[in-house]
């Protein structure tokens, strides 16, 4: 079951009419649209994987795709919508997890994935521009040869787009070593939602004249403008980079874990992520990765991924090897064991283990994921407190939840809180929501530590900004897209 936004959209906004397709007809070629309109005339299916998200739990009823492969088409796209009030969800590579790339009912979906080129690259100052519609893998690969690495990596990169990654201010699995994107994303342009373009693709480092613009778009979901191209700051690749799969017999053990491997590892830490052995199991049960041995997993209660990135392999090696000896012959271990990959297969097998939670989960179940920011202590109560509260409300086993799973970015106090379902219910949904809200306002934390708010949260964006911080965000919003087409319903309610 799918679930349909709850809240409204403007009552101001018109829906796409055949008038509309005859304009667009004149700005696209064919090939560019897809709609129930005629000329183009396609079923509702064909619109289906636009309309549908990621996790097959938002839906929504748009008749028609737009795909333009220039800035300017954009533009004049995004004009005649403005003009005819006409709401507009950028779309990109629809990996979202907050319901925000699909519409709430039936606005028009402005898919960027034909703009896909790479505008410019710098071998000597690693500064990439590219297209928003760039898959992440590609400009991956585009930078490789040069000895770059794109500054982000996420389970998603396959299907994600750099613009859906600069939309949703996205974190990932780097962040610890360098940055978010407000500090990696130097320049951006954006069509307006006056279909003005906004043209900030500067290639500097430094630039502090006045207000910092791009900012507001990084992380703004397409309610501000959508985003067109990117410029972003490569970093040099590493010349050696090492993994190790730590096994833990208790949660508690994760904190000072943590900061042995930061001191013993210092520059050449890369990452630091968790999964509990829930995720662990679902992982190895849905093909993520390799199984570590029944030996290396045996008494287990979480696991530790440590990824190093560094310029010379055998000093890395030799700290990894240090690092390791260290904890397994302390006194009292924090570890059980720890598993070093020895062949870029297995490196990658370990971080399988790690990136394919995600989509062990979804295969698992309906999972309904809670994205949140928390003291790094408290992770653990967090998830076992949300099983608890489940199983006294009777919702807890094969009928209803059949996991409540923790896993996340340690390093950057981000715990992924899944709670796998058989199905999503109204059920399900009250008793989950607004009890995790509230344990996570409690800690004074954020409900969205990286995947954003989407349609999902709009109604709990209060527990984490005060109501100063929400009203100045609506006038940002306000003076940005005074008609409100620009993906309308989310982020604000
Ligand atoms: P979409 O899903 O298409 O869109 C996301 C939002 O951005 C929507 O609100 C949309 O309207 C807007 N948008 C998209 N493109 C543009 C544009 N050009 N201009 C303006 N607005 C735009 N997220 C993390 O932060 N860290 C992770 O580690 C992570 N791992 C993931 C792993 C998997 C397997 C999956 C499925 C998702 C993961 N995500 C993660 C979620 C994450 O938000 C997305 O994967 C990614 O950043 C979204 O990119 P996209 O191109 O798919 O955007
Ligand atoms: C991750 O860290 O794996 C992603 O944010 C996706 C998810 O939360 O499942
Ligand atoms: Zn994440």
């Amino acid at each position: 079951r799918s679930m349909r936004a709850t809240h409204s959209l403007p009552p101001t906004l018109n829906s796409v009419t055949e008038h509309d397709l005859a304009h667009f007809a004149k700005i696209l070629p064919p090939s560019s649209i897809i709609s129930t309109f005629p000329p183009s005339s396609v079923s509702s299916e064909e619109l289906e994987q636009y309309n549908n998200d990621w996790m097959g739990k938002y839906r929504g009823t748009s008749t028609t795709v737009l795909k333009p492969k220039t800035t300017e088409q954009v533009s004049e796209i995004v004009k005649w919508c403005n003009e005819r009030r006409i709401g507009i969800v950028p779309q990109g590579g629809n990996t979202g997890l907050v319901g925000g790339s699909v519409p709430l009912r039936d606005e028009l979906i402005l898919s960027l994935s034909n703009m896909s080129k790479v505008r410019s690259f710098d071998p000597v100052s690693g500064i990439l521009v590219a297209d928003a519609g760039c898959i992440l893998q590609s400009l991956t690969d585009y930078v490789a040869p040069y000895n770059h690495i794109m500054p982000i990596d996420l389970g998603a990169k396959g299907s994600c787009q750099i613009g859906g990654n600069v939309a949703t201010n996205a974190g990932g699995l780097r962040l610890l070593r360098y940055g978010s994107l407000h500090g990696t994303v130097l320049g951006l342009e954006v069509v307006l939602p006056d279909g003005t373009i906004l043209d900030q693709l500067t290639t500097l480092r430094k630039d502090n004249t006045g207000y910092d613009l791009k900012q507001l778009f990084i992380g703004a979901e397409g309610t501000l403008g959508v985003i067109t191209g990117v410029s972003i700051l490569t970093p040099p690749a590493p010349q050696a980079s090492n993994n190790v799969i730590l096994a833990l017999p208790s949660f508690k053990n994760v904190l000072p874990l943590y900061e042995i491997v930061k001191r013993q590892l210092s520059e050449i830490l890369s990452a630091f992520e968790f999964i509990d052995r829930t995720s662990y199991d679902l992982a190895v049960k849905h093909g993520q990765g390799r199984a570590l041995s029944d030996e290396d997993v045996q008494g287990a209660e979480c696991f530790v991924l440590v990824e190093t990135s560094g310029g010379r392999r055998e000093h890395d090696e030799e700290k990894l090897a240090d690092l390791l000896e260290f904890l397994l012959e302390a006194e009292e271990p924090l570890i059980n064991t720890g598993v070093l990959s020895q062949s870029p297969a297995q490196f990658s097998s370990l971080w399988a283990l790690r990136e394919g939670v995600t989509e062990a989960v979804a295969k698992e179940g309906k999972p309904y994921k809670y994205d949140i920011s928390v003291p790094l202590s408290s992770f653990q109560d967090v998830v076992d407190g949300t099983r608890e509260h489940l199983r006294s409300k009777g919702l807890l086993g094969d009928h209803a939840v059949k996991y409540v799973v923790g896993y996340g970015h340690v390093g950057d106090g981000n715990l992924h809180l899944n709670v796998v379902a058989n199905s999503y219910t109204p059920e399900i949904q009250n008793a989950l929501e607004p009890y995790i809200y509230e344990v996570v306002a409690s800690h004074r934390g954020s409900v969205s530590a990286e995947h954003g708010i989407g349609a999902m949260k709009t109604h709990a964006l209060h527990y984490s900004k005060s109501d100063v911080s929400i009203a100045w965000m609506k006038k940002i919003k306000e003076i940005f897209d005074p008609r409100g087409i620009m993906n309308p319903g989310k982020v604000l309610e």
